[in-house]
Formats: structure tokens, sequence, C-alpha cells
């Protein structure tokens, strides 16, 4: 029998470790005949660490299992699948899971991250297989044809991207994933290469045959000890079976990559600020144009995707431009791995189609908050992103949609605050989180940002309140149309939604003179 328990960062946080060794010693003291596989995560943080059992009936889950629960699970028949108050019941009809619609994450949590064989039982390698007796043109026109929209934020049409570099001339082209996930909330980058790395990788190739890029690099974060771990294991097996190399999968056609480690500065997730990481260089951001797909890494044509816009472009050459365009919503195409995240019940990956309202996310699908309180406010996007009061919980889950109510959906991190949060400490945070991590190239960022802590300071002292707000509103619209990057023009998203919609918090009792 096979038990799965996780080997995601977020399980080993919980204690996965030392459930391995008590099972370990379970199966070793009744000699029993199982196999411990360490897979990713399903996703549902609550229930981690997650064990399944292989049954002939599929998957039966527990969790949260502590190592103090592993004697009595062994008691209750844990190998076959018996009751136990732990029991979940099959993996698959857990409701969180059950309620998604797994493209991405089809495999991630199902199979041995580092078993190609696995990963091809479950439907791996069949894109690439397609995109290599593909013209590149073809395989560009059919990601196009999908609406598949950049992940990682912005979401720029990743077949128009590519078109472009594949347009480019160039001695050299690359492709780089952009892995430097950074957005406070968010964890499908690294639950990807942690739990399926192998559909990276598969993307990234697929990229390189597109466009004609032979080289590619994945550029992620120190923070990400297991990450880098699997991934650079999946990239030396993918190289040795054949997948990557001079001839990919036996074709004409070379494509091969590296893992390349930052040090966590949350600019080198832009994509400029990145390249310059990637060269050496201090992570500063470059002023564009010139387009990355114009003169990128080392001055070449390239390619820089987000983890998941990379790892859903397999799906799409497998099954098709059209299985993938019918989910979703207006402009916004196929699924959305939603990260739920903060002071929520459930939190954890939710991969849906476009259009679930931010009300259904937070409330049915998160189960409201962790500490039963009201919901307070919704901050969607990373730490740039916009706060949304319950009156904004009938928006849906769609960049327009988001756009028109002045917040982005980013890489779709969505925390929930309960109605303790004070939302004039998180317009001053969203402004120290500027001043700390700006690359200090232009001024509104550099010095905006540490200007509007001191506005923030004197509103929350009560020094005058009226005209300091009014300056407050007039630097964020400095830095929003004077910065260079998104990341000194997005911080006044969470700084004016708070303001807007929470006006309560921004009107504290004036001090009184002695
Ligand atoms: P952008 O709008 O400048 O560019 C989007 C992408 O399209 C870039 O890769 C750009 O090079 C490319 N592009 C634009 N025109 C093109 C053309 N004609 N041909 C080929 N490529 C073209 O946005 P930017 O500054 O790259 O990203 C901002 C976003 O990043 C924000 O929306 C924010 O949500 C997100 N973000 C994500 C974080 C994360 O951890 N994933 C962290 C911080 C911000
Ligand atoms: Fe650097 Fe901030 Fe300017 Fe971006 S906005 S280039 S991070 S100083």
């Amino acid at each position: 029998v096979r038990i799965f328990i996780p080997r995601d960062a977020a399980a080993l946080a919980l204690g996965a470790e030392s459930v391995v060794e008590a099972i370990s010693g379970e199966i070793a003291a009744r000699a029993l005949d199982a196999t411990i596989v360490r897979n990713g995560s399903r996703g549902m943080h609550w229930l981690e660490p997650l064990v399944e059992i292989e049954t002939a009936d599929g998957r039966v889950a527990y969790g949260p299992v502590k190592a103090g629960d592993v004697a009595s699970l062994f008691d209750a028949g844990l190998t076959s699948g018996g009751a136990h108050p732990l029991c979940l019941g099959k993996t698959e009809e857990i409701p969180f899971l059950k309620r998604q619609t797994r493209l991405t994450f089809a495999r991630c949590g199902v199979i041995d991250p580092l078993s190609l064989d696995d990963y091809r039982a479950h439907g791996g390698l069949r894109g690439l297989e397609r995109a290599v007796v593909m013209q590149p043109a073809a395989i560009v026109a059919e990601v196009t044809e999908s609406g598949l929209r950049g992940r990682g934020g912005a979401g720029f049409p990743t077949g128009i991207k590519w078109k472009t570099v594949l347009e480019t001339p160039g001695a050299r082209k690359y492709i780089v994933c952009n892995a430097d996930e950074g957005d406070s909330g968010t964890f499908a980058d690294r639950m990807i290469m942690e739990g399926d790395p192998f559909v990276l990788i598969e993307g990234m190739a697929i990229a390189g045959i597109a466009t004609g890029a032979t080289k590619g690099y994945i550029y992620t974060r120190s923070e990400y000890p297991h990450a880098i771990a699997v991934m650079s294991a999946a990239v030396e097996i993918a190289r040795a079976a054949g997948v990557l190399g001079t001839s990919v999968l036996g074709s004409a056609h070379a494509f091969d990559m590296e893992v390349r480690t930052g040090a966590g500065a949350y600019v080198c997730g832009e994509e400029t600020s990145l390249l310059n990481s990637l060269e050496g260089k201090r992570g500063l951001v470059r002023a564009k144009p010139p387009l990355p797909a114009h003169k990128g890494l080392f001055d070449r044509p390239t390619v820089i995707n987000n983890v998941i816009s990379l790892a859903s472009v397999p799906v799409i050459l497998d099954k098709g431009a059209g299985y993938y365009r019918d989910f979703g919503m207006g402009r916004s195409r196929g699924t959305i791995p939603l990260q739920i995240a903060g002071n929520v019940r459930h939190g954890g990956l939710f991969e849906t189609a476009f259009g679930l309202t931010l009300g259904e996310i937070v409330d049915e699908i998160g189960g409201g908050t962790a500490s039963g309180r009201p919901v307070k406010a919704v901050q969607v996007g990373g730490p740039l992103g916009a706060y949304f009061p319950r009156a904004l919980f009938d928006t849906p889950f769609d960049y327009e949609a988001f756009a028109a109510r002045d917040g982005l959906i980013g890489h779709a991190g969505i925390v929930v605050f309960d109605d303790t949060a004070d939302m004039l400490k998180q317009a001053r945070f969203a402004m120290e989180f500027c001043a700390i991590e700006s690359c200090g190239k232009c001024t509104p960022c550099r010095i905006g940002s540490i200007r509007g802590v001191e506005v923030a300071d004197a509103i929350a002292a009560g020094i005058e309140p009226e005209k300091n707000r009014v300056l407050l509103a007039d630097l964020c619209n400095t830095m929003k149309f004077g910065s260079l990057c998104a990341l000194g023009g997005f911080t006044p998203y969470p700084v004016m939604s708070a303001m807007t919609h929470f006006p309560e918090d921004f009107s504290p009792v004036p001090m009184v003179e002695a």
C-alpha cells in the first residue's frame, strides 16, 4: 500500500516530517508492506499534514495528522482506509477539492513530484510531444487562441508576448520563468514547483520551441529552499530522460534550463530588475522600452512569464486552445489558482474558472474568518492590491471587473481581515513596505513612500487630519503616475482603497491640547 505524506513547505511547517517519522516507525514495528510517497500538497492548509492512503476505491484522506495520532491511526486500520476521527473520506470528495476545476494543478498533490513515469501516467508530456512536431507559429497561435494571460499579475496575453519574441531576430533567445513569488498570501508558484515540477519544465520547453529559444532560467528566491531542491532535481531527471537537452524528446529542437536563486528583494520580481539580477547585477529596474521581448536577458529577445502562465501551457497544447478557452468569463479565459489566506477558516489553493464573486470565494469557499468575527476587508493582488469592503463582494474574479473597481487581481492572492483590522495602519504598512523594497531609481517611489509613512503617522496622531488626508491622496496620485514600475505605481492602490472604503479609520479622535 502507498501512503502519501506531502513534502510541500506548508505541510513541513505544520509538522509533516515528524508524521513521516512516526508512520515509518509504525510500518517497521508492525512489519507492514507499505511505502511512503512524498507528494506535493493538495492545497488545503487547514488539513495539513494531510495523509492519504491508496485503496482500491481511490484515495482516502486523514488530517490534520500529528505524530501523536499515528499509533491510533494504525490501530484503526489506516492502511486499508479504516474509520478514525481524523478520517475525511475520499480525498476527491472533500468539498473544497470537489468544487475546483484543476487544469494547471491537476497533478499537484496526486503524483510523486520527482517521478517522470508518474508524470507521464497522469497525462504529462503530451503537450510537448505535440509541440515538437508543430511549426513554432502554430504553437504561438494555439496559445493566443486559448486566451491565456500573464498569471504573474499584469494579465498580458501570453501568445502575443511569444509572437513578439518569435518574430524578433536574435542569435540566441531565452525563456525566463519568473518564480520570484513575492506577493503576500501567494504560494501557487511554490506549490507547482514543489508538487509538479515537470509541468513547468514542459511549459518552458514548449515556450522555447515556439519562440526559437534554446535556454531557459527559472529565477526564484532563496526563501524557497524546498522548491529550489525539487525543481533542480527535476531538471536533472528531465535532462537524463531526454526531455531537455540537444534533442528534446528525440526531435531537432534543443532546449535546456537551470534554476537560479535571488536574494529575495521584492522588486526583483519586476521583470527588468529580475533580468539585471540574473545577469549578476544589482536589481535595479530598467526603463521600458525596450521590452524584454525585444531586448531582454543579455540584450537578447526574451520571454519572461510567471510560473503559472508557463505551467498552464502543457494542458492547452494537450487538450487544445478551445478546451481551455471554454472556461472563464469575458476576456479572462481558463482557470486561475486562487490563493486564499490571512484570517480565513479554509485557507489554501483553489483552482477555478474565472468568474466566481469575491463574496463566494471568501464566505463560501474560505468559510469566513478563522477568528469567527465579521470580515472587514479583503486585499486582493498582493501588498500592492486594493482592499475591498463587503460592499464590493459582488465583484466577479476577472481582470477587467477588478480594474473597473480600482482593484487588481494580480497573482490571485486573497488575504482576509476581520473587523479588528485598522485600515489606516494597513495604509501606513503599504507605504512602509514600498519604502523598504524600493529600488531607489525614481523619486516618487523612493521619497514618496517615506513621506507617505510620515503623513499616515500624522493622521493617526490627529495632526491636521483633513489637510493630511488631502496630502496623502495627492501623494498617491504622484506615485501612481510618476513611478517607473509597478512597485511605486501600485502602492497607492491599498492606500487609496483603504481611505475610500474605510474613511472612519482615517478620522481618529483629534488630540486634545493640554
Ligand atoms: P506591464 O503591464 O508593464 O507588462 C506586462 C508584460 O507584458 C511584461 O512582461 C511586458 O514586457 C509585456 N509586454 C507589454 N507589451 C508587450 C508587447 N507588445 N510584446 C511583448 N510583450 C509585451 O506590467 P509589469 O510591470 O510587468 O507587471 C505589473 C504586475 O505585476 C502588476 O499587475 C502586479 O499585479 C504584478 N505583481 C506580481 C507580483 C508577484 O509576486 N507575482 C509581485 C508584484 C507585482
Ligand atoms: Fe525602483 Fe520604485 Fe521606481 Fe520601481 S517605482 S523603479 S521600485 S524606485
